[in-house]
């Protein structure tokens, strides 16, 4: 069975609530009757609300950038599974390597949030990726596979079905440096092995690998239109309306 794509944009700190709003009302009407792909938007977390409002009714999903694992508690600064859900929020970016980088986020805790996520029904892209260093050592399998075993410590294969991956390698994130849609299948090809080896054959099948780290209009078809490839992980190109929709539209 086909797997449908996700094109998701990764707004990360852009867009104050009017901005995030204007978006929506000029985005909705470019992809209205567009079903071929999933659609999401992860705007920062104040402009939560105003996007799941401003996206209700449409075929655009939204979700968090980051969720704490816990339900509630005094963790300064953190938002919750309970408060993602209660905005309307569907869907949360686990693990991206601005949060491994800066944040100091562990496969320990990508595999708690992970676990959080799936308890409360929220679909989970969980951001995988090597550096630079570790492609140009020849550990690219290497740094995958860990993450991945790390991630998904204690997920079951009942458990599973929504997860979905994204491949982002950090020397393509922000950068202008896209893999080639070559480097991109051989390592989509490594995380579904892997995925199969921890979660059997089916559910590797099934799930979901994105592609993240410069996508633009430009190169979205060359590697959205490999087989491995089942969707777009977007920064800095989904901040505008038109770019955006002409990724939706690869
Ligand atoms: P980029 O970001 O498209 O700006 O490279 C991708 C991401 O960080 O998810």
């Amino acid at each position: 069975m086909a797997r449908k794509a996700l094109i998701a944009a990764n707004w990360k700190m852009y867009k104050t609530p009017d901005e995030a709003r204007a978006f929506v009302e000029t985005f909705l009407p470019l992809v209205v009757s567009h079903s071929r792909d999933e659609i999401a938007l992860f705007p920062s977390v104040t402009s939560l609300a105003t996007v799941v409002k401003a996206a209700a009714g449409s075929n655009v999903h939204v979700g968090l950038q980051n969720m704490h694992f816990e339900n509630e508690g005094a963790y300064t600064g953190e938002t919750s599974p309970i408060m993602l859900k209660a905005v309307g929020a569907t869907h949360t970016l686990i693990g991206h390597s601005e949060r491994r980088q800066y944040f100091a986020e562990t496969d320990a805790i990508v595999n708690k949030k992970l676990h959080a996520a799936l308890k409360h029904g929220i679909i989970p892209v969980v951001c995988i990726g090597e550096l630079l260093a570790e492609r140009e050592a020849g550990d690219t399998a290497a740094v995958l596979k860990t993450q991945l075993t790390g991630g998904l410590d204690g997920i079951t294969a009942e458990m599973a079905a929504s997860i979905v991956i994204a491949y982002e390698p950090v020397w393509a994130i922000g950068t202008g440096k896209t893999a080639t849609p070559e480097m991109a299948v051989e390592a989509h090809s490594i995380v579904r092995a892997e995925v199969a080896r921890l979660l059997g054959s089916d559910i590797a099948a099934a799930m979901r690998i994105l592609y993240g780290g410069s996508v633009k209009p430009e190169n979205a078809s060359s590697l959205l239109n490999e087989e491995e490839i089942d969707g777009a992980l977007v920064g800095g190109a989904s901040l505008k309306s038109d770019s955006f929709s002409a990724i939706v539209h690869y």
